[in-house]
């Protein structure tokens, strides 16, 4: 139930995996939401967001696209807050400068309508923990806690051609470098990997990463190496308290719990035996031992992250309940 009427906040790119999230908590907590999506006549990528609690009487959809400038002019104008988490899609095809431009130019896109709205109170960009962790080894040394104040090497991310870092790193610090000549108050939340239940039914990039190990696939999370993980739920009250809190500020990451690769698919073959998932991984970065110090989001109210278990026990539920994946059969360990 929605507790007090709160104001009126723009989400980009409302219908995606963690957006979607961040509609359903801001909705229950009493916000009105104005989400931009690219087609808001499109059922089968918008349907789930109507099916919200309170969407009815404090949702509305318009059309903006990050490659279109000022197509968010309209919607930042309405709101007092914003949350960017729309990401132009990176397909294999695009050159690397299309690339990072599409996703520099989108954040600024999207920054430059905040910068025409003087009575917006704050921007919430979801960023992410590929910003922070990606270092040649003689920058991780063992044990390292890494925190808000670290950053990926570029020049790493691009000898291992990881564009999908390049990009939120590059993005991420033109958002900085625009806020800050603004004065546009900008805090980031710097999520690791999100798992969970997509409340859409489309298989968005990361379920199709879990579904993926589920089938037996051991080529992406081989390369994911060690990584942190984070429950949705999490990630989504993240952002809200990141916007609430009136002292917030700077970059915050949102991390539950970082495992080996090896660890995570030997953990998950047991807790679901019926399903194909490798039962080791080989480890291709040597010993990484790196941790997050996730005190700073602490401070902001980020206590008792749902753990591991729950996570994937949250977004298997969802890939059976959208057809995706064969139910278990907890009785027999078969495959139903
Ligand atoms: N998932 C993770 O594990 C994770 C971890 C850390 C950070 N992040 C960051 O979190 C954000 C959301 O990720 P996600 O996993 O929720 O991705 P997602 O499900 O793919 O959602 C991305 C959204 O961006 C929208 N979009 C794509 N191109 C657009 C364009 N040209 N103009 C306007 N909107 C556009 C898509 O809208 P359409 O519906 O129109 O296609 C989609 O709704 C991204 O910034 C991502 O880098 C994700």
């Amino acid at each position: 139930m929605a507790n007090t009427a709160k104001g009126k906040v723009c989400v980009t790119g409302a219908s995606g995996f963690i957006a979607s999230w961040l509609v359903k908590r801001l909705l229950e907590s009493g916000y009105h939401v104005l989400g931009t999506v690219r087609d808001p006549g499109n059922h089968k990528k918008v349907g789930h967001l109507w099916d919200l609690e309170g969407a009815r009487e404090r949702l509305e959809l318009v059309r903006a696209d990050l490659l279109e400038e000022g197509s968010f002019d309209d919607a930042v104008m309405a709101c007092e807050g914003v949350f960017h988490t729309a990401s132009p899609i990176l397909t294999k095809s695009d050159s690397k400068e299309q690339m990072l431009n599409s996703a520099i130019n989108g954040t600024l896109n999207v920054l430059r309508s905040c910068k025409k709205n003087p009575l917006l109170k704050r921007v919430v960009l979801t960023s992410s923990s590929s910003t922070v962790r990606i270092k040649d080894e003689a920058d991780l040394p063992p044990n390292v806690l890494l925190d808000e104040t670290s950053w990926s090497s570029i020049e790493y991310c691009e000898s291992l051609q990881i564009w999908y870092a390049v990009a939120k790193i590059l993005a991420e610090k033109a958002a900085w470098g625009f806020a800050k000549e603004h004065k546009i108050d900008l805090v980031t939340v710097l999520p690791t990997f999100v798992i969970g239940p997509s409340l859409s039914p489309e298989l968005g990039p990361t379920a199709s990463d879990v579904l993926g190990l589920f089938q037996g696939e051991t080529g992406k999370f081989t390369v994911y190496g060690r990584m942190g993980y984070v429950h949705i739920d999490d990630v989504a009250s993240c952002h809200i308290l990141a916007y609430e809190a009136a002292g917030a500020q700077g970059r915050y990451i949102c991390n539950a719990v970082v495992l080996d690769c090896g660890d995570l698919a030997a953990l998950l073959a047991r807790r679901f035996p019926s399903y194909p998932i490798p039962k080791s991984l080989p480890n291709i970065y040597g010993e990484q031992s790196y941790d997050y110090d996730t005190s700073k989001a602490r401070a902001l109210g980020m206590r008792g992250y749902k753990g591991v278990e729950e996570m994937f026990d949250d977004a298997v539920e969802s890939l059976v309940g959208h057809g995706h994946l064969p139910t278990e059969n907890a009785s027999t360990g078969s495959l139903l």
